[in-house]
């Protein structure tokens, strides 16, 4: 244990302090604040890293949680540190930072702090957007100052190869380059997202071409990156996608996919030996500039259309033993597909293994079969933690619900265009790391937490910035100081503080004083004339009962209304129908004077949910013969960002029965309401 007494100066003046540990984000495990007001000068302090054993370690990412531990005594005599490690002297030193008020004093306190999990990940996806290498160091600064531990480059996808590969120039002499800057603009060619389809916009470009749009790092640009964040505690592990996410490598090595035609397949063939091969070549390079143990090779999402019907990834098959075609002997079938992506992913972490690093893999790497020192990254939901855990493998965690940082974290129909899904800050503070897991099960696999930042809607650094922060701060505090004590309103205080401070010095938070939060409906109940009324539903157009059912029968008039999640369980989806896609009758018990009927429709393109294009009112005594009352139509309009409208029929009538009935877009997709209000 090493320890200093930094020189300080005794603070005369018995000014207030606001540095109490509101200021620190992430909390530290034991804060404890000396009684008096008295307070230390700050010493000047150069907070980065230079030890060489520690820098290396760092780089490879092979230290101990107890090497970031440090604890501190501010006394009126001075500033007393202990740590192990240098590593955790840089840890102590950003709570140093943050314990200075704004004259450069500290607090009088005792701190004792460790980190509750050995990673505590920060994900960035160049490829559908680059950021230059000084964008980059510039986040490392700021997530240095949180603790964080870990950035994750997402370095090759369809959308540009980013890592400069000596050996194959045209990963990036083609594959960092293409026709438009903006990804959606570029992705958006292809006919089943949505777009134009015209195949002469999503092209890769040659470098220095005139039209050409993207980048890339040059070994020697990454090797300085992963030298800038290790001197900030901070490990670089890089990510290349395999076998799928591959559509800009098949197009610049088309021999690699299975139909070897230039931009038809997004999946290597793994039935040729020279994918592996060229994997191998591809990782060696990787392995030489990064030294990172953990080497993420992405694995998730294959379509594996084109392995079925290949000659080549047949006879993998048949000399994997896992050949056992359809009746007519063409084609595998899905779990056959599946354990040929698992044999290339058993083959390059045994790869890995024998160069001393360890493979990472999304969660449909899953597979018995893979050497026990994989480790799974898990982004779908808390079944595939278990099944990780089940097979013996570490977990990273960094599900879609809660570490996604590219959905909408405000209202989104005021938020620039994100991903979709709502993900505010209280909800990423909520997450709770392993909670189906047993606390054993917990402490021995559970490595630690990621936030998640995808850039399809993400085309500025500003918006990288707005997306992170302060999203990240909540993972940091998680990964850093456990979840044992939430108190997300006073987290929230401290995270506005940062905010405030990040903002200061430019980095573009997303500005949470003016957080809007979710809407209003969602946190109000309602009562009105058709409260607890009893509603019967068409049987031609029922609503889904696998994921969106709401509170079933119930759910149109229990006041409840739903939230920007339409994944809330308050809104009600609606699929199946024909002529109307929803179609309810309310049965007040008896006749009832109202003036209006108005329900609340929610449109969010990226999953199909349209508003509706008519909206009927009916009316009846006798809940047989129905007499329109009025009726309202929009035509049919894709936005860009989700919102909310309320569709009304406003009109004096006095009936026990009242029908409402909705169509389908012009787009067709889903409806999604919640109350039906009558007034
Ligand atoms: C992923 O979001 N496809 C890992
Ligand atoms: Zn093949």
């Amino acid at each position: 244990m090493k320890n200093i007494l930094l020189s300080a100066l005794l603070c005369a003046a018995f000014s207030a302090t606001h540095a109490t540990a509101q200021n620190l984000l992430p909390l530290p495990q034991r804060f404890e604040k000396a009684k008096g007001a008295a307070t230390v000068k700050a010493p000047e302090t150069k907070p980065l890293i230079t030890d060489q054993t520690t820098l290396q370690s760092v780089a490879q990412g092979r230290y101990t949680q107890a090497s970031e531990a440090y604890s501190l005594t501010i006394t009126p005599d001075g500033i007393n540190g202990k740590w192990d490690n240098p590593l955790g002297e840089f840890r102590m030193q950003q709570t140093l930072a943050q314990l200075r008020d704004d004259k450069g004093n500290l607090p009088l306190c005792t701190i004792e702090d460790s980190p509750a999990y050995y990673w505590r990940g920060a994900m960035l996806d160049v490829s559908r957007h680059f950021f230059s290498l000084d964008f980059v160091k510039k986040q490392i600064d700021v997530l240095a100052q949180y603790k964080i531990n870990r950035l994750h480059l997402h370095l090759t996808d369809a959308a540009g190869w980013r890592m400069e590969i000596k050996r194959y120039p045209r990963l990036t002499g083609l594959g960092a380059f293409r026709t438009f800057d903006s990804w959606k603009t570029w992705w958006d060619g292809r006919k089943e997202f949505g777009g134009v389809n015209d195949p002469l916009r999503r092209k890769y470009v040659e470098e220095g071409s005139a039209d050409a749009h993207g980048g890339y790092y040059t070994q020697q640009q990454l090797r300085e990156l992963v030298q800038y964040a290790a001197q900030r505690g901070i490990t670089i592990v890089p990510e290349i996608e395999m076998p799928a996410h591959s559509e800009e490598t098949l197009t610049a090595y088309p021999e690699l996919s299975c139909t070897h035609e230039p931009y038809k397949q997004a999946d290597f063939c793994p039935g040729n030996v020279a994918t592996y091969d060229f994997l191998e070549h591809v990782l060696e390079e990787v392995m030489d500039v990064f030294p990172s143990v953990y080497i993420h090779v992405g694995g998730d999402e294959a379509a594996k259309a084109s392995w079925a019907a290949c000659p080549r990834c047949q006879q993998k098959m048949h000399e994997l033993g896992i050949w056992h075609p359809n009746a007519e002997g063409t084609l595998a079938n899905g779990e056959q597909l599946h354990k040929l992506q698992a044999h290339l992913i058993a083959h390059m972490g045994d790869f890995l293994q024998s160069h001393g690093r360890k493979l990472i893999g999304w969660d449909e790497v899953i597979d018995e079969n893979l050497s026990k020192n994989t480790t799974v990254m898990v982004w779908r939901n808390a079944d595939f933690a278990a099944d990780a855990v089940r097979n013996g493998y570490d977990v990273i965690l960094s599900p879609g619900s809660h570490c996604y940082l590219d959905g909408y974290q405000d209202a989104p129909n005021l938020e620039p265009e994100a991903m979709g899904g709502f993900t505010p800050l209280e909800k990423v503070y909520g997450f709770v790391p392993g909670e189906a897991l047993t606390p054993e099960q917990r402490a021995k696999h559970v490595k630690g937490v990621q936030g998640n930042l995808w850039t399809e809607y993400v085309p500025t650094e500003a918006q990288v910035e707005h997306m992170f922060y302060p999203r990240m701060l909540a993972l940091a505090e998680i990964g850093w100081n456990g979840t044992a004590t939430k108190d997300y309103p006073a987290f929230r205080k401290r995270a506005l503080a940062e905010v405030e401070a990040l903002r200061a010095r430019g980095v573009m938070a997303f500005d949470l004083a003016h957080e809007i939060g979710d809407r209003k409906e969602f946190t109000t109940p309602i009562r009105h004339k058709a409260s607890g009324a009893k509603v019967t539903y068409a049987p031609e157009a029922p609503y889904n009962t696998t994921a969106y059912a709401a509170a079933g029968d119930a759910s149109l008039t229990d006041g409840l209304r739903g939230s920007w999640s339409y994944g809330d369980h308050r809104w009600q989806g609606f699929i199946g129908g024909k002529d109307y896609r929803f179609d309810v009758t309310l049965d007040l018990g008896r006749k009832t004077s109202f003036s209006s009927v108005a329900t609340d429709f929610m449109q969010m393109c990226g999953p199909e949910i349209f508003y509706p294009a008519d909206y009927v009112v009916s009316i009846s005594d006798d809940g047989e013969n129905f007499r329109e009352l009025g009726r309202m139509h929009r035509d049919s309009e894709k936005t860009v960002n989700p919102d909310v409208m309320t569709f009304s029929v406003s009109k004096k009538a006095k009936a026990r029965y009242i029908r409402v009935q909705a169509t389908a877009s012009a787009f067709g997709g889903w409806l999604f309401a919640d109350e039906v209000v009558v007034k």
